[in-house]
């Protein structure tokens, strides 16, 4: 038995020193910026440096770090091959894991646990992974191929690929902020993972896989996808009151069976997540292009609902589904937009871990049967 009894999830659990992200009830920090800070001067890149490199880049750090990146916008072959091979009725998200661990297999820095290899293995999956999303829409949706341009920033240009086409610049410059957002998040559970998977000093491509594994459920990243998927059901039932009423009903009748209200709820902001109200703000902005003003007159009547009967918060996930939406992406990709950006994240976690690491080994309380003997198979009948 141990001496300290962890609460379920572990909930408010510190387990671990980072340099990384602060998180706030006043907001979100990287590196002692403010998300929001970010979010006005600096566009994803930048974020990205930030979050690998541990200082915002000069000009010419930038123009280098871009360049870098925008030339690691290829896939092996064998790996398009992999991708083009596999059934269209998968997840994306499906799709990415598998690709990143392929990625790893030609990836000639794989094996490399050298800070300067991390640092291109890094870069180089920050631009893979839009790449490998762009050619599943390709395959799937049959968009038209768009080469990155390289003057246009990789929120931007990750929107146009996934497109097939080019989108407003109100619509990239929207993109291109979500990335920063949902950049990093210090020990959300794929992290964690990451961290966890990296400690047993195992490759970065491996602790990505595993991270993507985590991110892809629906009480994390997947919240997005299923968020927009329950805006769709509220415009069939007709109003989102209903449907909420509806829901209460059915949480009220099926206690073992209550259904959650996706995209809102937060482990550590129980006041409000800034980054929710922020994205908010620009789907608004982006509304006034799309005309697509009635999935945010939906969500607010839910959120009025949720406070008040239930004082729980939106959380990013929220208005990320009908910002995506009004862009025109199918909506299995939200999560894989997530990934595209949070991969800044971990690959800072995994340096750092890797920094002081030492094994990730917790313990657990066991609740089995005490001890006992083997009884033969011949005498258990
Ligand atoms: C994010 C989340 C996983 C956090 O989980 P958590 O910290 O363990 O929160 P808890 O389950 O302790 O929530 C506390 C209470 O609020 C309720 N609650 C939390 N989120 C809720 C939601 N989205 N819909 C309905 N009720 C919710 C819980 O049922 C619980 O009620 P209870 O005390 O009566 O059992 C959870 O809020 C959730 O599942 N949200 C929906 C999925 C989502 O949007 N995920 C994205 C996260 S950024």
């Amino acid at each position: 038995m141990s001496e300290v009894k962890a609460k379920a999830g572990l909930e408010g659990i510190v387990a671990g020193d980072s340099a990384i992200a602060e998180v706030t009830q006043q907001g979100l920090r990287y590196r002692g910026y403010d998300i929001e800070d970010l979010a006005r001067n600096a566009c994803f890149e930048e974020v990205a440096y930030l979050l690998l490199h541990g200082e915002l880049p000069t000009k010419a750090q930038f123009a280098a770090f871009r360049s870098r990146v925008q030339s690691e916008m290829k896939l092996p072959p064998q790996v398009v091959r992999a991708i083009q091979d596999m059934p269209t009725s998968i997840p994306p998200m499906d799709m990415l894991r598998s690709a990143v661990s392929l990625m790893g297999h030609y990836d000639a820095d794989a094996q490399d646990m050298s800070k300067a290899a991390m640092l291109r293995k890094s870069e180089r999956l920050l631009g893979q992974l839009p790449v490998a999303v762009a050619l599943w829409c390709q395959k799937t949706a049959k968009v038209a191929a768009m080469p990155p341009d390289s003057n246009l920033t990789l929120g931007a240009n990750l929107l146009n690929m996934m497109l097939g086409k080019k989108a407003s610049p109100l619509a990239g410059k929207i993109m291109d902020g979500t990335l920063i957002l949902y950049a990093e998040h210090d020990f959300n559970a794929s992290t964690f993972t990451a961290r966890g998977i990296t400690s047993t000093l195992s490759d970065m491509h491996s602790a990505v896989t595993g991270a993507i594994g985590a991110l892809k459920g629906p009480l994390h990243g997947g919240a997005n996808e299923a968020a927009m998927n329950q805006f769709l059901e509220i415009e069939k039932t007709g109003s989102a009151t209903k449907w909420f009423n509806d829901l209460q009903t059915h949480n009220k009748n099926n206690p073992n069976s209550k259904k959650l209200i996706m995209g809102f709820g937060h482990r550590v902001y129980k006041n409000g997540d800034h980054r929710a109200a922020m994205l908010r703000e620009w789907s608004m902005e982006l509304s006034k292009e799309t005309g697509q003003g009635k999935w945010i007159t939906m969500a607010d009547e839910l959120q009025a609902l949720m406070l008040k009967e239930k004082n729980i918060h939106p959380n990013l996930d929220y208005p990320a589904a009908h910002a995506y939406y009004q862009m025109g992406i199918p909506i299995d990709l939200y999560t894989p937009i997530f990934v595209c950006s949070r991969i800044t994240g971990w690959c800072a976690h995994i340096m750092e871990q890797l920094e002081h690491n030492r094994i990730i080994r917790p313990l657990s309380d066991y609740t089995g049967p005490a001890l006992r003997k083997v009884v033969p198979m011949a005498q258990r009948g």
